[in-house]
């Protein structure tokens, strides 16, 4: 329906309490790429609060598609809210008995001066939620943490902020994740470290091994990013965009660095991907 007719009750604990979990997909020619591991990622984001999901893959998929077909949208990114629904104010989850599904069109963009220009990434003061709190494995409606940070993107005037976690390791992007390469190997933070497990990254990390490049998943810091020869974001609407400059007011002003946008690497790995695609 129009966007201007669909409504959520004020009781939904998704609206009151950020009580819920959404993925974000993206087709191509209306077939939505990587759809089983995004139903997968939703599935298990559902189960870890505990949310009913009923809905089959095969449903849900028929409804992105619907969402692309009724906007004429072959190549659009489509977000799927699960909320835990109207129940009594409250925090108790088991007195709201139905979820509120909603499907939303991304409005498209161009993404060619990206992929070609890259982006500048800037570390922000705030952390990414410790997974004992609010594990980032949870694509969760409390976005909060990562507003805080985009709120300091915006001030640092920088393109994305890439978290750290409490031990001042690198984890992601507000909306991305972050790979680095140094030496023909690439580097890519640890699940481990507390960040979203990318259908992207997954992506790219097996067209990487399977060209024959050694990937490496640890615990890295703003001082491995500096030492690195390319930097790259990736994620479901960007694909793999090359990062041109970094910056670290809050920690050291020399860890402020410039990248050329068309690193090897990058430009390979972007190339298999399209191909993917
Ligand atoms: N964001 N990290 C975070 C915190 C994210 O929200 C996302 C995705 C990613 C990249 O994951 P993927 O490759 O599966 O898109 C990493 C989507 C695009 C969004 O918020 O709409």
């Amino acid at each position: 329906m129009d966007q201007q007719k669909a409504h959520v009750s004020v009781l939904d604990h998704g609206f009151l309490y950020g009580d819920g979990i959404y993925e974000t997909v993206r087709a191509y020619g209306y077939r939505v790429f990587h759809w089983p591991d995004h139903y997968k990622r939703l599935k298990q984001s559902a189960k870890r609060i505990a949310l009913k999901c009923p809905y089959s893959s095969d449903f849900l998929l028929r409804g992105v598609t619907q969402v692309l077909k009724a906007n004429k949208s072959p190549r659009g990114s489509v977000r799927i809210t699960l909320a835990r629904g109207p129940g009594p104010l409250g925090l108790d989850p088991s007195v709201c008995p139905k979820p509120t599904l909603a499907m939303l069109l991304h409005p498209e963009r161009p993404l060619e001066h990206l992929w070609k220009n890259g982006v500048s990434i800037g570390i922000p003061q705030v952390r990414r939620n410790h997974p004992k709190c609010l594990d980032p494995q949870i694509k969760s409606n409390n976005s909060l943490n990562t507003i805080l940070a985009k709120m300091e993107a915006l001030r640092m005037r920088v393109f994305e902020a890439v978290l750290l976690n409490l031990d001042g390791h690198l984890t992601e992007g507000t909306t991305t994740n972050i790979f680095f390469v140094r030496r023909g190997e690439i580097f890519t933070p640890a699940l481990s470290c507390g960040l979203l497990k990318g259908v992207t990254r997954g992506a790219v990390i097996q067209l990487a091994r399977r060209a024959g490049l050694h990937v490496h998943e640890g615990r890295f810091t703003p001082a491995d990013l500096r030492r690195a020869d390319e930097i790259f974001l990736t994620s479901t609407t960007l694909e793999i965009v090359p990062v041109v400059r970094m910056i670290a007011p809050f920690l050291r002003p020399s860890l402020s660095r410039s990248f050329a946008p068309n690193g090897p690497i990058t430009r390979r790995l972007h190339a298999l991907f399209r191909r993917l695609v």
